[in-house]
């Protein structure tokens, strides 16, 4: 009698969770208007006053859910796409908006900057491994390039031993490259031998001699896509992401990109920013200058925490950027050298898979996301061995947990009631 009872509540606990989660699902859906699989906007934009998550952190299965959806109601750039762009026939347009407000870097033109052909660029290399890419017989099948500033010694450490791990995934080519610029002053000096001696321990890190500063972020990714189309052009795919993110690399690689499949050409893709208008606001950290970008939307851009592109694209995209005048925020400026080769992004298969925000963790949740922001390195390690060893059955156990949670605050509730 009492297994029995014990039973049935359990099941009963199980249905009512799963329904309540569908009609909650099915609730958003309706009620945000946009496609919730759209993602969140970043603050990007001016528009975006509060973030709907305050409104629902209350709500038990949006914590359960909080990866999934995060509607944005008050968004409105996505109301005025033009029909052409959303028919993804898109960037003749560009070319008027484009062409006619960003001259060619004129300001900045270093000797060689504008001759086609491909050299390190209008910043020499300090640190460089030419030969990286060359050491395993065959291409690699995905280079990272991994943005990163000299003091993040312990970050860089912790992707070595989790995601970035090299001989993880031996079958297919993969390698990894911080990038770093360089570092002012006395301390700069102490970082930049520091730096050295890592990269002469890990062969991981390519650096330029330019100023390593937030405004100088567009330069430091140029120079991971100058190294790919100067001395791995023949990579299938590369990665561009930052060191405090999670990064499954092993479904990026097995599900997303597909080894067993022919490398795409042209193919760009990550968390699709789609409408974007330029943030006006001067104190905000995404500010963009009306002078430096006089347009009222931005072309589809991936977000810079993580973006994924065929390897031949890495050329495309620097070449491109020899014309297009520097802007320092390095997502959107390479959103527009796509837009100026006239790619468009290819939105994810769905919409969980690259996180800019954090995503609360479980191990069934991250074993079916590619990125996930913000993170500290302890918790790095953490997460990232709790998801190895339990790889295999990561839903099962958080499918366990949730029912036997929903079902002891049921026992809860009958005992109180008693
Ligand atoms: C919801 O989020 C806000 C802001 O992040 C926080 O102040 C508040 O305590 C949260 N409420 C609950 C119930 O978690
Ligand atoms: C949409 O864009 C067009 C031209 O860019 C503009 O004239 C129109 O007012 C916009 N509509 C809305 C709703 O913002
Ligand atoms: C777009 O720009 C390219 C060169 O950048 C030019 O050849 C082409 O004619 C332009 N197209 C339009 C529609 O202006
Ligand atoms: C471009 O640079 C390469 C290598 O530095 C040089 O050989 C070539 O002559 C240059 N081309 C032009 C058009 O300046
Ligand atoms: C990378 O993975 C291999 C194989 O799993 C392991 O032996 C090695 O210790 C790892 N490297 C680091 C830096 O943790
Ligand atoms: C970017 O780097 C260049 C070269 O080191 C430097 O001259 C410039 O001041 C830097 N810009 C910013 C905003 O840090």
């Amino acid at each position: 009698m009492q297994w029995r009872r014990r039973h049935c509540c359990t099941h009963t606990a199980k249905l009512l969770y799963l329904l309540s989660l569908l009609g909650f699902l099915v609730f958003l859906v309706h009620r945000s208007g946009i496609p919730w699989w759209r993602g969140y906007p970043v603050v990007y934009g001016g528009t975006v006053p509060h973030l709907a998550s305050n409104k629902w952190n209350a709500s038990a299965a949006h914590r359960a859910w909080r990866f999934v959806i995060v509607p944005q109601t008050t968004f409105k750039a996505d109301a005025n796409i033009s029909s052409s762009e959303r028919n993804g026939v898109s960037f003749h347009r560009g070319n008027i908006s484009i062409e006619g407000k960003l001259t060619a870097d004129t300001s900045q033109s270093h000797g060689g900057v504008l001759n086609a052909s491909l050299t390190h660029g209008p910043f020499p290399y300090i640190i460089n491994k030419p030969q990286k890419c060359t050491e395993n017989r065959l291409p690699p099948f995905l280079v990272l390039l991994i943005s990163t500033e000299a003091r993040q010694v312990e970050a860089r450490n912790a992707i070595r031993q989790t995601w970035g791990n090299e001989s993880v995934f031996p079958s297919v080519g993969f390698i990894r490259l911080f990038l770093l610029g360089k570092k002012e002053g006395e301390l700069g000096l102490l970082q930049q031998r520091m730096v050295e001696a890592e990269s002469r321990r890990h062969h991981d890190i390519i650096q330029q001699d330019f100023l390593d500063s937030y405004q100088n972020l567009t330069i430091k990714t140029l120079m991971g896509m100058n190294w790919v189309a100067m001395h791995c052009p023949e990579a299938s795919y590369v990665m561009k992401t930052d060191s405090d993110m999670f990064v499954n690399t092993e479904y990026l690689i097995y599900k997303l990109l597909r080894p067993d499949q022919k490398p795409r050409k042209n193919y760009f893709t990550g968390n699709n920013m789609r409408g974007f208008a330029p943030n006006r606001n001067e104190n905000s950290k995404w500010y963009m200058p009306p002078e430096l970008y006089p347009g009222d939307k931005y072309p589809t851009f991936c977000s810079g925490t993580g973006y994924v592109f065929s390897g031949d694209l890495a050329g495309k995209i620097y070449r491109t950027s020899l014309r297009i005048r520097r802007l320092h925020l390095e997502d959107v400026y390479v959103g527009i050298c796509l837009a100026e080769l006239q790619i468009e992004p290819t939105p994810p298969p769905n919409g969980f898979l690259f996180n800019h925000w954090r995503v609360s963790y479980s191990s069934c949740k991250y074993s079916h996301l590619i990125t996930s922001h913000g993170f500290h390195p302890n918790e790095l390690l953490k997460y990232w061995h709790h998801l190895q060893s339990n790889k295999h059955n990561a839903c099962i156990n958080t499918f366990k947990d949730r029912a036997g949670r929903a079902h002891s605050r049921l026992r809860d509730k009958q005992l109180l009631k008693h």
